[in-house]
């Protein structure tokens, strides 16, 4: 395969309907801006590109809901969005838009391109029409009962109590979310585009990286639940999908008065028209890095976009012809937030424009976590507790930590000065093995594994810190003053690794750090020997690169959480699906102590053994059990309920009770003897 010289890299155009919050910076934001600042680092051409996808659905139904026209929606949400990527240190080249003429052209030539070359087929068909509203139905606009489930209020396109994909007239008694009253079918005519007659050509594509029998990308390095979410697809096998639609938002298909581009055949074309916006911009070439094959193109995405991104517009351009194809596409899975879905319209997430705006000194702190627990290969949560404990042990006691030694010790001894001295053999043999760390870091960004890649990145600090921990410069300092000058040179050439190697991930703490080692040059280090000429010679004024995170942070946003939540009722049913009850870990435990609620007559403080873990548990069985009755007892507990505080202590369970109608309390006891821990289902 050629070695590719240029990157295209790409972050899912989000829908200009809604304020940002972390499940779409975990899913297609952050791994790629971290991707960018490494390749620029290296002194790699890159193309970053992102913006606002101000079409389909998604936009005229929160413009209905909000009751204010789409135009005014994507311009609130447009430059709201755009804010926040800037606010966060986003490296995009341009944050483009499709609602702009620019895109309009390019989707429409597109579209005709395909057209002259006759590869649609023009097909009337009977769709759901709104007779009040005198609009054809898009399949978002549809709610009736499921056909699979019987959940009675499922979408046109996919029942979300269930996730079986729909079509509209699958639904039973379906119902116009605009009038409220039930559709009739009408005929309309639209353009389909012939994905089966591509299946053999994407299948080879997909699952052998081959284009015309010539490699182009290598399977292997691409992620299994991306390829199996493509395989199962293709195996269903690929059906004709019309790639127009009856509305009047969206671009027109040239010709067609009424008709709009389907959103697929009209937001990844975004990704073209933003790169010829750019390239007007600063008078460059677009077509370097859309048209020659020697570009790599990687498009980061969230899950929900996998087929489109790997079956549907890699066709389109295919049939187009002259463009190149996704060399991968590492899509992230979902974050969930406090062990419940993230969701725009329950109001249950961590809105990223809030955030900011409550703590625009932690930026770093949100990037770290979000990295951490990135969803690359299974789903993820996202806990304000976790936050805490990332932050305070990792960020602020690792890598904080390290760092204010070494500078607050070269302060110290040497006004600054840092020690112009040549190093011990074992200094550089450690230099040396920070420098297999940097390795580490390479091979796991350029594999798009960033978890790991931000572990090895704090692994540095970390043997920084057990380095100043063996030498004990503040104890030698009076001993051997002379090695002191050669240890504290090590730490601090260490920072100026740091410094750059920090830079993807914490781009703000990689400023701070600079500044305070002087450090000038920009680049990412290929041999520890290096380190030195990352820093100059004094130091400046000592910053402090993190703060800890209070208790009182985790319950003012857990809070806030809670009360979104009542604001709006989740939909009540009477059934609880399979999978939400394999969630729950009951287990048997041993109250192995029980003592009175300092603050509150009516709870009992337990602590309860699991199978290797302790658990605080506050109850509220005060007032009809004594601590001395409970303790001893085994009983059935929800172990991994979130952790709550109740009047200030920390419960991590739920202990199960049966109860009367006289309101007597009873503990649910194993019928034989069974050990704490003891899995109950
Ligand atoms: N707006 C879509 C979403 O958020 C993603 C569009 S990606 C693009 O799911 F390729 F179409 F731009
Ligand atoms: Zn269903």
């Amino acid at each position: 395969m050629e070695k590719k010289k240029r990157y295209l890299v790409t972050s899912a155009l989000p829908y200009a309907n809604g304020p940002l919050h972390i499940g779409h910076l975990a899913g297609a934001y952050l791994t790629a801006d971290t991707y960018v600042k490494y390749l620029r680092l290296k002194g790699e051409d890159v193309f970053y590109i992102c913006g606002s996808d101000e079409h389909g659905a998604a936009i005229t139904l929160r413009a209905k809901n909000e009751g204010i026209s789409p135009q005014e929606i994507v311009d609130k949400y447009h430059n709201q969005i755009k804010t926040s990527f800037e606010q966060l240190g986003f490296d995009f080249d341009i944050y483009h838009r499709t609602s702009s003429d620019i895109h309009r052209d390019t989707a429409q030539d597109f579209f005709k391109t395909l057209d002259d070359k006759g590869i649609f087929n023009v097909e009337r068909s009977e769709q759901y029409y709104d007779e009040e509203y005198k609009q054809f139905l898009a399949d978002r606009y549809i709610t009736g009962e499921c056909p699979k489930c019987s959940h009675p209020s499922a979408y046109g396109d996919q029942c979300e109590n269930c996730g079986s994909s729909l079509s509209p007239t699958e639904l039973i008694n379906p119902v116009s979310t605009l009038s409220g009253k039930s559709p009739i079918l009408k005929e309309t005519e639209h353009y389909y585009l012939p994905l089966d007659e591509s299946q053999d050509w994407v299948s080879e594509w997909l699952e052998r990286g081959l284009d015309d029998g010539v490699e182009q990308h290598d399977v292997s390095e691409w992620k299994k639940h991306v390829l199996g979410q493509c395989t199962s697809w293709l195996k269903e096998g690929l059906k004709p999908r019309a790639m127009t639609r009856d509305l009047d938002w969206g671009v027109p298909v040239p010709g067609k008065p009424g008709k709009v581009l389907y959103v697929w055949m009209d937001a990844p074309i975004g990704y073209v028209s933003a790169a010829k916006q750019w390239a007007l911009d600063h008078n460059k070439s677009w077509e370097l890095y859309w048209k020659e094959t020697d570009t790599k193109l990687v498009h980061f995405i969230g899950k929900d976009n996998i087929v489109f991104h790997c079956i549907i517009f890699p066709i389109l351009l295919k049939l187009h012809g002259g463009f190149v194809l996704p060399d991968n596409v590492p899509a992230n899975e979902f974050m969930n937030l406090e062990s419940k879905k993230i969701s725009t319209s329950r109001n249950w997430a961590v809105w990223v424009h809030e955030y900011i705006e409550s703590y625009p000194e932690r930026l770093d702190d949100l990037r770290y976590v979000l990295t951490s627990i990135a969803p690359e290969s299974k789903d993820a949560e996202f806990t304000w507790l976790d936050y805490q404990a990332r932050v305070n042990n990792e960020l602020v006691a690792i890598l904080g930590n390290f760092v204010n030694r070494s500078v607050v010790l070269t302060h110290k001894y040497y006004e600054g000065e840092i020690p112009d001295v040549e190093l011990k053999a074992e200094d550089n043999h450690f230099l040396n093995k920070a420098q297999e760390f940097v390795q580490q870091i390479e091979q796991d960004i350029e594999a798009y594994r960033f978890r790991s890649a931000q572990a090895a990145m704090m692994s540095i600090a970390r043997i920084g810190n057990k380095y100043l921990a063996d030498e004990e410069p503040w104890k030698q300092i009076k001993t051997d003053p002379e090695r002191v000058k050669q240890i504290l040179r090590t730490a601090i050439d260490l920072c100026a690794c740091l410094s750059m190697v920090c830079h993807p991930f914490l781009p703000n703490t990689g400023v701070k750090l600079r500044r305070m080692l002087g450090a000038e040059a920009h680049s990412w280090p290929t041999t520890y020997s290096e380190y030195s000429t990352m820093r100059s010679g004094k130091l400046a004024q000592t910053e402090m690169l993190f703060s800890k995170v209070e208790d009182q942070l985790v319950e003012d946003e857990t809070n806030r959480l809670q009360s979104s939540k009542e604001i709006i009722e989740e939909p009540k049913t009477n059934y609880v699906e399979f999978e939400d009850f394999g969630k729950m870990d009951f287990r048997v435990g041993e109250i192995l102590s029980a003592e009175k609620h300092p603050d509150a007559d009516k709870l009992l403080v337990l602590k309860v053994q699991n199978e290797d873990k302790v658990h605080t548990i506050v109850s509220g069985i005060a007032q009809q059990f004594s601590p001395e009755e409970v303790t001893g007892k085994k009983v059935c507990f929800l172990a991994n309920l979130s952790p709550k505080k109740l009047r200030g202590i920390l419960s991590e369970g739920m202990i199960l009770m049966a109860e009367n109608e006289a309101g007597e309390l009873a503990f649910l006891e194993p019928s034989k003897a069974m050990p704490a821990g003891a899995k109950v289902s």
